[in-house]
């Protein structure tokens, strides 16, 4: 039997996304590929991160950017070729960096052979997916709604019959109660493992929980998400999986992208004794900012609600050995500094506050490319700029459900996945150092920033080294428990490492205001050394009260 992993291994790591698409394009066709990364990896290697998580760069009609597979065994001719693929993982590996791969197993592409079979009347591969008859009445299978807008069902073909998709209608749902769907996923993982692969997230893996009868919701969006996420089930295909896969070696890193997910089910996904996962990707602390649950109505973001969600979350996954995947951004979320911060006034203290709050807590950090230099969302003026099917069908039900065509642009600006999409800004040049071709999605604001600026005299890259630096030296950050501090205070989000007997406190203010904290009193501990503040602060000791500056964050560390 293999070797359990150790938590306190995974609180070492730092992992780094790459959205290939927009990373570096090195053939200049506008489109970043492979080998545009593999010209790139002295910048990855000078970060100091474990391990990157690569969007999928499979064999992909592209309509929801490659996470529609239409071969999950080869690399699609956009982003280069199965040698280049190899070459980036014999560098990266020759510098200690793992590679991730994206496992889109819910659904595949409908120009996959397996749908494509299934159209053709193969027997075998229509019980691949969900196919199902309309009701008596006539009506779909289902009442169920795409999350990409309008109704889960379509067309099977030339049948009278439709079939699901939880997403685009280009991207069929796979049913896993046949053991023949889960086999594949397992021969998928294998053959990538055999290439050196030594990392895997699942998109969103727990909508595969699916009763085998569906039926029909009563209309509430949160009730008819119930009827297939994070059911008891997906424990079962985990464990089977890992199994029949990624568990044979314990040195495989595995986050599962759980939707509208719970914190025992959190627990039982991570904990090592279960052999599932070694962590997963949670939403709720990204969605303080919707009204009423709904992402394109947007109100100003709550911060007690973000602080109580991050401590609940953090506090019981520490007493259930479970284990958090931290991040603020990926490609699905609008840039977090846009998002929470001030960035006309504070970019570079509100980008090193929103590190220090998020990496310092117990779990694996993610980074997305572009957030160790403090990009932002773009600064679109038309809806004609953005290629996001999510966010072009969002514009349209938006403004059928009443928004004007002011207000649902409005909205799309602020939410759409574009937003942390756009190029990598390597250089203020015209196509920011990306290509010297037009991009497929157009940068807006590389004069400013870009990764020549920022190496040559920013503050924000330098900070992302010290905190990579300080989780793989600090046993208080890899390993340590945490406390929550200041709980009802309005600005402030604190909170305490602590092992048996030392400890370090971490302070970070939310807000472009001063603010005054007053430690509690039971408080005793106070010598000690500021171990990163991004105000150059110094101090022997932590007094009782503290003025903080506008985004001000501070590590502290007792003797
Ligand atoms: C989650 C991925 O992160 C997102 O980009 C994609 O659209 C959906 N899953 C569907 O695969």
């Amino acid at each position: 039997m293999s070797k359990k992993r150790d938590l306190s291994e995974l609180g070492k790591k730092v992992i780094y996304q790459i959205y290939p698409k927009s990373f570096y394009d090195s053939n200049d066709d506008g489109i970043g590929d492979i080998r545009g990364i593999i010209a790139k990896i002295d910048y990855l290697i000078s970060l100091n991160i474990d391990m990157i998580w690569f969007n999928p760069f499979f064999i992909s009609p592209q309509n929801d950017n490659g996470y529609d597979i239409a071969d999950y065994y080869n690399i699609d001719s956009v982003f280069g070729t199965m040698d280049d693929f190899e070459e980036l993982v014999a560098k990266l590996r020759a510098n200690h960096i793992g590679v991730m791969l994206d496992m889109v197993f819910n659904h595949c592409s409908t120009s996959h052979q397996w749908f494509q079979k299934a159209l053709a009347g193969n027997q075998k591969y229509q019980n691949y997916f969900y196919i199902r008859s309309t009701r008596k009445d006539g009506s779909l299978p289902t009442n169920w709604q795409s999350k990409f807008g309008g109704p889960a069902w379509s067309k099977f073909g030339n049948t009278d019959k439709f079939y699901l998709h939880l997403y685009d209608p280009t991207q069929a749902d796979l049913d896993w109660h046949n053991p023949d769907v889960r086999y594949e996923a397992a021969n998928i993982i294998n053959f990538w493992q055999k290439k050196g692969v030594t990392g895997f997230r699942f998109d969103v893996f727990n909508v595969t929980g699916k009763s085998e009868t569906l039926v029909n919701s009563n209309g509430d969006e949160t009730a008819e998400k119930k009827l297939y996420t994070d059911t008891p089930i997906v424990h079962k295909y985990l464990h089977e999986l890992n199994r029949a896969s990624f568990g044979q070696d314990s040195q495989i890193i595995t986050v599962g992208e759980m939707s509208s997910t719970t914190i025992a089910n959190s627990i039982d996904y991570t904990n090592p004794k279960n052999q599932e996962l070694s962590m997963v990707f949670t939403f709720h602390h990204l969605k303080v900012d919707y009204k009423n649950g709904d992402k394109w109505q947007t109100i100003p973001f709550d911060f007690m609600k973000l602080k109580e969600l991050l401590f609940s979350w953090q506090e019981s996954l520490d007493k259930g050995h479970g284990w958090n995947a931290l991040f603020w951004n990926n490609h699905d979320q609008p840039r977090a500094l846009s998002r929470f911060c001030n960035t006309q006034t504070y970019r570079i203290q509100s980008a090193q506050m929103l590190a220090t709050a998020i990496q310092l807590l117990r779990g694996t950090p993610f980074i997305y490319q572009g957030e160790e230099i403090g990009m932002l969302n773009p600064d679109y003026t038309s809806i004609e700029e953005y290629v996001d099917v999510e966010t072009k069908n969002a514009y349209h039900i938006l403004q059928k459900s009443g928004f004007s065509e002011n207000d649902a642009f409005l909205a799309v600006k602020q939410k759409s996945r574009d937003n942390s999409r756009t190029p990598m800004q390597w250089t203020a040049a015209k196509y920011a150092g990306f290509s010297h071709n037009k991009p497929w999605l157009a940068s807006t604001n590389q004069d400013t920033i870009n990764v020549a600026a920022e190496l040559d005299h920013g503050k924000i890259f330098k900070f992302y080294q010290k905190l990579i630096a300080l989780r793989k030296s600090e046993p208080l950050i890899s390993d340590g428990h945490i406390m929550p501090l200041l709980r009802d205070d309005q600005r402030v989000f604190a909170y305490s490492r602590y092992l048996a007997d030392s400890a370090l406190v971490v302070l970070t203010n939310f807000y472009d205001k001063t603010t005054t904290i007053e430690l509690p009193s039971k408080y005793k501990r106070r010598h000690g050394s500021v171990i990163l503040s991004n105000y150059n602060r110094t101090l022997g000791e932590l007094p009782r009260v503290l003025t903080l500056k506008p985004y001000e964050s501070l590590v502290f560390k007792f003797s």
